[in-house]
């Protein structure tokens, strides 16, 4: 079972993962876990704090020449900004934060509460992605996120194979699949931003080369559908998710929602086993479990809750009418959700995966695949 856990806070000396239950034998590239925490740091909309830092990961255990060993897996992201003890508390709580909520349920300071609640903590979880991306990259999985709407302003992806599209989000200073629409969207975020306020905007999360399989139908807590949407609505700010067509698929007749099923012996060898499907609605799962076809998951999120231009709130000392903390924030933080999504649904897609094909090491792995795509295709 592979699993990970994340420490630290915000302005504290450093954000942990501890990933546990990686398989052996797996080739471990830092600059592959550098490069996430780099993109995770931009896109257009971010305050100040990314200036200061420049993320990098340590790998502190559970790797030897270069390859995992089976144990657990440290990262450490060290924070420059690491001014934690020199931090006064905050007396007026953000709507939208767990300022409030987290002062009371802890009978603390909110100081406490807003240092982990930070998106700052997807530092680590973006690491723990980056390292399940090893393990996924010798079975030809890729999850690959973009974006697809900010600000009320619809994205349209430019059709193109994966290497195209990849090419055009490294060109989009919005991450999205569309460079030609970045000036419009920046122009928003810079109009917005004068006025001290934030945007949000929804992310598209695509997973190709997934076998059938992943995931169970057989028990509720197995179903991969509901492991992604956890993994995805766990992240901060994120407020809906969609598999597939979603919302949409509510508001339409079955024959224009369900996929038929197609059969083209010539594409026995690819990871659909030859069972094409004219769409995707869909989105890759049935019954809890991938069915051959890419992954797709749409997740929205929320505008950034800190505003320049504060909202009402209360002093919770006197208890009287104020308006809220500003505390140096992200006018928009949408690109870099994006690349948060992308490595936590990666990392589902590992557990998955080793669910499926065992874990002790690579090797066994790829055996196990190798035999089970040999038996599915007598099927
Ligand atoms: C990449 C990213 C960056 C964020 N940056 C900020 C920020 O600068 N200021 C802020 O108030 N909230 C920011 N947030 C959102 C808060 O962390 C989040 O709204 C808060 O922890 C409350 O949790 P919830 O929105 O999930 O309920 C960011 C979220 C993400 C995903």
């Amino acid at each position: 079972m592979l699993r990970y856990w994340t420490a630290g806070e915000s302005h504290g000396k450093a954000l942990l993962a501890l990933v546990d239950g990686f398989p052996a034998g797996v080739e471990i590239e830092t600059e592959s876990i550098d490069f996430e925490l780099r993109r995770r740091q931009g896109g257009y909309g971010r305050g100040g704090r990314q200036r200061i830092e420049t993320d990098q990961v340590e790998l502190r255990s559970g790797i030897w020449h270069n390859q995992t060993l089976g144990s657990p897996i440290a990262l450490e992201v060290i924070n420059k900004d690491a001014k934690l003890e020199r931090l006064d508390d905050l007396s007026r709580p953000r709507p939208g934060h767990g300022d409030l909520t987290g002062a009371i349920k802890f009978l603390g300071p909110i100081r406490g509460i807003l240092e982990r609640a930070s998106a700052r903590e997807t530092a680590a979880r973006v690491a723990a992605g980056a390292l399940a991306k090893q393990l996924l990259k010798p079975f030809g999985i890729v999850a690959f996120g973009y974006v697809v709407e900010l600000g009320g302003i619809e994205i349209i992806p430019q059709p193109g194979t994966l290497e195209e599209q990849r090419a055009l989000r490294e060109r989009s200073e919005i991450y999205s699949l569309n460079p030609d629409q970045d000036d419009a969207v920046k122009a928003l975020i810079d109009a917005k931003g004068k006025e001290g306020d934030t945007l949000g905007g929804i992310l598209e999360i695509r997973v190709e080369g997934l076998p059938f399989g992943l995931g169970t139908h057989a028990q509720w807590d197995r179903k991969l559908d509901g492991r992604l949407a956890q993994a995805v609505m766990a992240v901060q700010a994120i407020k809906g998710v969609e598999i597939g067509m979603g919302f949409r698929a509510a508001r339409l007749p079955g024959s224009q929602v369900h996929d038929p099923i197609h059969f083209d012996a010539a594409q026995k060898n690819s990871p659909n086993l030859g069972y094409t499907r004219p769409t995707n609605n869909a989105g890759g799962l049935e019954a809890g479990m991938t069915n051959g076809q890419p992954l797709v998951i749409r997740a929205a999120k929320k505008p950034i809750s800190t505003l320049r231009k504060a909202l009402e709130s209360v002093n919770l000392d006197s208890k009287q009418p104020e308006s809220a903390n500003y505390e140096r924030s992200d006018v928009c933080a949408v690109p870099a959700a994006s690349v948060i999504l992308e490595n936590v649904v990666a990392f589902e897609i590992a557990c998955a995966l080793i669910d499926k094909f065992g874990g002790d090491s690579l090797a066994e792995m790829q055996a196990r695949w190798k035999l089970f795509h040999e038996m599915a295709r007598e099927r």
